[in-house]
Order: structure tokens, then C-alpha cells, then sequence
């Protein structure tokens, strides 16, 4: 039986190569009828039915997309389905609820591979989240290669969520951190990221685009100068993937971490990306049932990657739903969000540029989706009160980015960070929602 079923997953997962090609390509290759050409980005809007309400009197304007994306019905719809009709446990059951469950679990490993083009569906990990993957990273890879003095390389830019792992194995492998400084434009500085690179480099982890600032980072070219010295590299792609098209096999990194609920899918899901010959050699970081070849009190082997990786009942609900939102982004296609998310903030940063005393923090030459700005005499979390009272939803804070906002000296912002279902008509709200709030200080 358990062969059966490890013979069954093989042939679930295991599949001819999908070799280079971009993201365009597989597009072209989609038959026509299922990409929108022309995208009326108005009729999406109305996908999502969470933003047809009123917040504190006012139509909701939602720009607080770079935490937790909203979700179209197609996708609640999914997940109501599978929890009415289709739920079962997966890998394990031999009756046919269970099979049909698998099925569609394992369908979402073969979308994400073709989504961010993948050469195998088992390089395709799931995970919990974005953090859930780095902390795998961190801790398998960086237990089977870190050693005494070896170097990590991270940016000043980071998320928390690849400092503090890296930070942990650090702690226990004696492998030393290096930080790539962040130019006052808010991009990396490349010159003193090149002079940190050496042979003593193991892995280098860089944000794909920043959070806190909306800086896209040249990760192709930090790939390439990681390689020239053999490090490893991983790309935190939490605000990324949801606005751009994304090719792993162009970008050529290692590992790549992201996460469903920023890209119109439910929590509780994230995805790590690994190439192969890397996840083969990797050890488990978590033990349980799933990750296992057979276990006895003397000795216990381990599954393949990446179901070595995947201890216990996984969030089946939550995987399946994270198809039906790949299925939906494809649709509209990835392309055309970036374009139209691209006018929007560019829209969005003309129009808050004219707010007096409204200060960027980060101008970077390339931006995505995400606008954070100061006011000197004005806390952040006013701000976002106040705009809240209009029925605007916005980030104040440090956005788990506490060392960049250090960098540039304030103990806060406020970000609006922008999704493809966002209109000028939600800046323009922005807009009028500051000088509100500014109404309320003098200065
Ligand atoms: N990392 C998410 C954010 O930036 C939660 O808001």
C-alpha cells in the first residue's frame, strides 16, 4: 500500500523537464481563448466582492494590497466547493474522496511550476508561507553548508523575514552576515554589494521588490555575481510574484519564496521554490508523517524532495484555492497586471508628490506597487487613523523592515501598496484622505 501510493505520487509529480522559455512563451503556448486580451481592469474590480462595502461611512479603498491581497469569488468559491463536497486527507487515503483530493492538491504544484516557469514539478515545495519557506532554507541548506566564517549575504532592505533565520543558523553554524547598504534612492548599492562577494560566500538572500520601499532589485544580475563565486541565492518573492511575471529559470537562482494570500489566494500557503539538485541534497527540517520512507525506533528514512519537506496534514484547502488564484492571475495575465499596476503607481506618485510636506522614503528608478512616504510633523499611525475614518485602508508602521527604515532615519511610514483591482479613482481618494488627515495638524 504505501508503495502504491509513493508510485502514485511519483508519477504525480515526476515529469519531463520544462526547459528555459519565458513566461511570454507560456502564455503563447495557453490556447487564445483563455488569455483576455484586451483587459477591462473596471469589470475585474468587480471579481472581488469584498471591496463593494462601506468602511466608517465612505466606499472602502483598499491599498494595503502588500500585506494581504483581497480574494476574487472564483477563488472563495473554490475553496467553498472543497469544503462542502471535495474534503478528505491527502497522500494517505486509498478510497476515492481522498484520491480526488490529492488530485487537486497535487494539480496546484503543476500551476505554480508553469506560473513562475519551473523545469520540474518537484522543485516545487509547499509551504506555509514566504517565512515558512526562507526558515526551510535556512535551516536545511544552511545546516548541510554553513561552516565556520562562511558568509551570508543579505540587503539592507530585508524583510524580517530573511533576516532572523539566517541570523538563527548564523548563531549555530558560526557562518558570519554581511549587509548590502541601500543607496539614498532606496536602490542596493552594486558596487559594495560586488566588493562583499568572495569565496567565502555560501548564499546571498535579496528581496525581489521591497516592501517597505517598492524598489524592484536587479535579482538576475545578483544571481549571476553570487554564481561567479559559487554561492547560492534566494529571492524573497512575497511582492513579486503578484505583480510581475516571474521566470525562476531566467532569473536562474536557487531558491525562490513566496506566498498565496499576497496573490488573490487564501493564508496559510506559501511556496518555495528550489532547484532540484539543490532540494535532493537537502535534509528535512521538519519531522512527521508524509516526509517519510519507513520509520523504526533504530532507524527512519526519508522521502523524496519535496514531500520530504512536507510533514503532517498539509493546508489542503488552502493549496487547492491557490490553484483556482494562479488560474485566475493567468487568465488576466501577469503581463497585463504589471503594465496596469505600473501606470497606477506612477499615477500615485505624481499625485502624492504634489502633497506639501509629503516625503518619499526610497525614489528607485524601478518601482512596484508600493508608495511609502513621511510626513515630518505628522506620525505615520495618524495618518492611517485618519485615512481609515475615510474608509482608506493603509500600512503604518516599519513593515517588519526595521533596519531600512533605520537606514533612512524614521521610526515610520506610511505605505499604500497597490493591486491590479485599484483604480486612479482610489488615488485620487488617497489623495483627498491626506489633506484631510493633514487637515487636523498645523504646520
Ligand atoms: N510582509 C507584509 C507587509 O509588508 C505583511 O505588509
Amino acid at each position: 500500500m504505501t508503495v502504491l501510493i509513493i508510485n502514485y505520487l511519483y508519477h504525480a509529480l515526476f515529469e519531463q523537464p520544462h526547459r528555459g522559455g519565458s513566461i511570454s512563451n507560456i502564455y503563447s503556448q495557453m490556447p487564445q481563448s483563455s488569455i483576455i486580451s484586451k483587459v477591462d481592469f473596471d469589470k475585474i474590480r468587480k471579481d472581488f466582492p469584498v471591496l463593494d462595502q462601506k468602511v466608517n461611512g465612505h466606499p472602502l479603498v483598499y491599498l494595503d494590497n502588500g500585506a494581504s491581497s483581497q480574494m476574487p469569488a472564483k477563488v472563495a468559491d473554490r475553496l467553498d466547493h472543497y469544503h462542502r463536497y471535495e474534503h478528505a486527507n491527502v497522500h494517505r487515503g486509498i478510497h476515492t474522496l481522498s484520491q480526488k483530493a490529492t488530485d487537486a492538491y497535487e494539480e496546484t504544484r503543476r500551476k505554480i511550476r508553469g506560473f513562475i516557469n519551473s523545469r520540474y514539478n518537484e522543485e516545487i515545495v509547499y509551504t506555509t508561507g514566504t517565512t515558512d519557506s526562507i526558515n526551510l532554507v535556512a535551516n536545511s541548506f544552511g545546516s548541510l553548508h554553513f561552516k565556520e566564517g562562511d558568509e551570508i549575504i543579505l540587503s539592507q532592505m530585508e524583510h524580517h523575514a530573511n533576516i532572523v533565520p539566517w541570523q538563527m543558523i548564523a548563531e549555530k553554524t558560526g557562518a558570519v552576515i554581511r549587509v548590502i547598504p541601500v543607496l539614498d534612492n532606496g536602490e542596493l548599492d552594486m558596487e559594495a554589494y560586488k566588493s562583499l562577494l568572495s569565496k567565502k560566500t555560501k548564499m546571498v538572500a535579496v528581496i525581489h521588490v521591497s516592501n517597505a520601499l517598492g524598489t524592484v532589485n536587479p535579482v538576475k544580475e545578483i544571481t549571476a555575481l553570487a554564481h561567479e563565486f559559487g554561492a547560492a541565492v534566494l529571492i524573497d518573492g512575497a511582492q513579486s510574484v503578484p505583480h510581475q511575471p516571474v521566470d525562476v529559470q531566467d532569473i536562474d537562482c536557487d531558491f525562490y519564496a513566496f506566498s498565496a494570500h499576497k496573490m488573490c489566494g487564501p493564508t496559510g500557503f506559501g511556496i518555495l521554490y528550489g532547484k532540484k539538485e539543490h532540494l535532493d541534497q537537502m535534509p528535512p527540517y521538519r519531522g512527521g508523517g508524509d516526509m517519510i520512507d519507513k520509520v523504526s525506533f533504530e532507524e527512519t528514512t526519508y522521502n523524496v524532495a519535496p514531500l520530504r519537506f512536507e510533514a503532517g496534514t498539509p493546508p489542503i484547502a488552502a493549496g487547492i484555492g491557490t490553484a483556482a488564484a494562479v488560474d485566475y492571475l493567468t487568465q488576466i495575465g501577469m503581463k497585463n497586471i504589471a503594465e496596469h499596476e505600473q501606470e497606477l503607481v506612477q499615477y500615485g506618485y505624481e499625485q502624492l508628490k504634489k502633497i506639501e510636506g509629503l516625503r518619499f522614503i526610497g525614489e528607485p528608478e524601478h518601482r512596484a506597487s508600493v508608495l511609502s512616504f513621511v510626513f515630518d510633523e505628522i506620525h505615520a499611525s495618524d495618518i492611517g487613523t485618519l485615512l481609515d475614518k475615510r474608509g482608506i485602508a493603509v500600512r503604518t508602521g516599519h513593515h517588519c523592515a526595521q533596519p531600512i527604515l533605520r537606514r533612512f532615519d524614521v521610526p515610520a511610514t506610511t505605505r499604500a501598496s497597490l493591486s491590479f483591482y485599484n483604480t486612479r479613482e482610489d488615488i485620487d481618494r488617497l489623495v483627498d484622505g491626506i489633506e484631510y488627515a493633514k487637515s487636523f495638524f498645523e504646520f
